[in-house]
């Protein structure tokens, strides 16, 4: 059963302060790559030891889920991984305003995002056309977008907001020598491909 928290809800307007940049990774000149709706970061925690020579965030609005991720991260040694809780939208808009009027992202995943069936839901879904501008404003030239989901209709949906921006361009093809983070499954697609049901996913560049 999937556990949704409405992200439009007044709760999620207020987040804790949240530390520069700088003060988030052991080396903060690495790429960033980012994760949208972490959950308990188990997808980044594989990526962070897999692939050290970049770093990573991981952004969720479920406190219990993003506590359990900061609990297991300090329980690590790892200084390329650090996680944040609240709704993706307001942290990032936080960050541009208060931190990082220039591009500084070199990729984000939104792996699985809640797919708010009904119609009438459908605006509490994280991927929305302004949004997607807001976080094509902190991804760097040629950054990459990857997204996943074992729900058509949210694929679709996904596929025609980016593709509707001509901010992205898929690509059709992966590139030998990029690491591609989907790759790594993510706690929900553990549970889908168990269960045998079809995964949908697709990788876009930025344009400029
Ligand atoms: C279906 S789960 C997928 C979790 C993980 N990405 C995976 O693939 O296993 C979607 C996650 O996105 C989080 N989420 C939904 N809306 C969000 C928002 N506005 N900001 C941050 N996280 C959000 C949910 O709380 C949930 O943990």
């Amino acid at each position: 059963m999937r556990q949704h928290v409405n992200p439009l809800s007044e709760h999620y307007k207020k987040f804790e302060p949240i530390p520069p940049m700088e003060l988030l990774f052991g080396m903060p000149n690495l790429p960033l790559h980012i994760d949208i709706g972490c959950a308990s970061g188990d997808f980044l925690f594989e990526l962070a030891n897999q692939n050290t020579s970049w770093n990573y965030l991981g952004i969720e609005i479920r406190e219990k889920l993003a506590l359990n991720a900061q609990s297991k991260l300090k329980n690590s040694d790892l200084t390329n991984l650090f996680f944040l809780y609240g709704n993706v939208d307001n942290l990032i808009s936080e960050y541009l305003n208060r931190f990082s009027r220039k591009p500084f992202a070199d990729s984000i995943s939104l792996n699985f995002p809640d797919p708010w069936f009904k119609k009438k839901h459908h605006k509490r879904r994280v991927l929305q056309p302004d949004f997607l501008i807001r976080i094509s404003e902190i991804m760097k030239e040629s950054a990459h977008l990857y997204i996943k989901s074992d729900v058509k209709d949210l694929f679709d949906y996904m596929n025609l907001v980016i593709s509707e921006s001509l901010i992205f361009e898929k690509l059709e093809s992966e590139n030998n020598y990029m690491f591609n983070p989907q790759n790594i499954k993510t706690e929900r697609e553990i549970y889908v491909s168990s269960k045998k049901l079809p995964i949908y996913k697709q990788i876009y560049q930025r344009k400029f």
